[in-house]
């Protein structure tokens, strides 16, 4: 019998996102048991006995190194393995390479969970969501991509930056593809319950036409902009990660921009992406309708096309 007080995590692949993820995770206090799981058995183990050593620092969580059984009773397995951007390269460019992976991946853990809650965060993440709804057979509430959870962060912060605001304050959200046709959805964006445009033109200290421009850019464009000085991007991604986990172990029933999959939500189906999303102990409890504006809704309809076309080239 599975005990529901526990709440264990699975972390398959300890490279940097993996590993930030578990560290995030070790120091959140939010878990009990947290398993890594990488087919470099060692690096999974050094980075298990590397958290171990920080443990009287931390509220008590076990945590090792194991195999795909150790999925066992796991709550949630996170998936962050596979090959990762290298400069220059886009999330899409992974697309093939990742989901072979995906195949052995995914089809080992349901050999020993059909219970959990699948956490993708492995780009192309829309796709592999995808790919991990249709190997695994799970229903779609247990689906569940880190998706724009981390544009949507960067966002926030980069609006909060230029206003001098908290971004904790700052309600926006990036929707559609975890990737290069993100959409920004200024209509829904504001603080303290202003919309953001009305904000701006009280603020009227900046061309506000051009600040969106910039910000957009600078969100799409994080990722790119981080591989090119640092080789990769795990802190920020680990912290989204952790987010998404606090919403589910906790049954906080928090909106999120996670990636899941459609059907027929804003005239769209069989395809994951991200929409604010109520998240809680079932996974994705339900795609909220918000309302959005004539060009949002055709960038949307964009960014899942681009998506069905990569997919519609899977052989799965
Ligand atoms: C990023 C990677 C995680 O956006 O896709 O940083």
């Amino acid at each position: 019998m599975k005990n529901k007080s526990i709440n264990k995590i699975a972390i398959v692949g300890t490279g940097f996102v993996g590993s930030t993820t578990a560290y995030t995770l070790m120091l959140s206090g939010l878990i009990s048991e947290l398993v890594l799981i990488d087919i470099n058995s060692r690096k999974a183990e050094g980075e298990a006995m590397d958290m171990n050593h920080g443990m009287p620092f931390v509220r008590p969580v076990k945590i090792y190194s194991g195999t795909y059984s150790d999925c066992r009773d796991a709550d949630i397995v996170v998936i962050t393995g596979g090959a990762n951007q290298k400069p220059g390269e886009t999330r899409i460019d992974l697309v093939n390479k990742n989901t072979a992976i995906f195949k052995d991946v995914v089809g080992n853990i349901v050999k020993y969970n059909t219970d959990c809650i699948l956490l993708v965060v492995t780009n192309p993440v829309d796709i592999l969501t995808y790919v991990t709804y249709k190997l695994s057979g799970f229903p779609k509430n247990r689906v569940i991509g880190s998706g724009t959870v981390l544009d949507s962060a960067r966002f926030k912060y980069m609006i909060g930056e230029h206003m001098g605001v908290d971004p904790r304050n700052v309600h926006a959200y990036i929707i559609g593809e975890h990737g290069d046709t993100e959409v920004p959805t200024w209509s829904l964006a504001s603080i303290a319950g202003v919309p953001m445009d009305a904000y701006c033109k009280d603020c009227n200290s900046c061309d506000s036409e051009s600040f969106k421009e910039t910000t957009y850019n600078n969100v799409k464009n994080a990722a790119y902009e981080i591989i090119d000085r640092k080789g990769a991007t795990y802190y920020a991604v680990a912290l989204a990660v952790r987010r998404i986990v606090e919403a589910i172990v906790r049954n906080e029933n928090s909106i999120l921009t996670v990636s899941s999959l459609l059907e027929g939500e804003y005239g769209l189906s069989d395809i994951c992406l991200s929409i604010p999303s109520q998240v809680n102990s079932e996974g994705i409890a339900r795609i909220i309708k918000v309302p959005l504006s004539e060009d949002e809704t055709v960038l949307l309809n964009k960014s899942a096309t681009a998506l069905k076309q990569v997919v519609e080239g899977l052989k799965l």
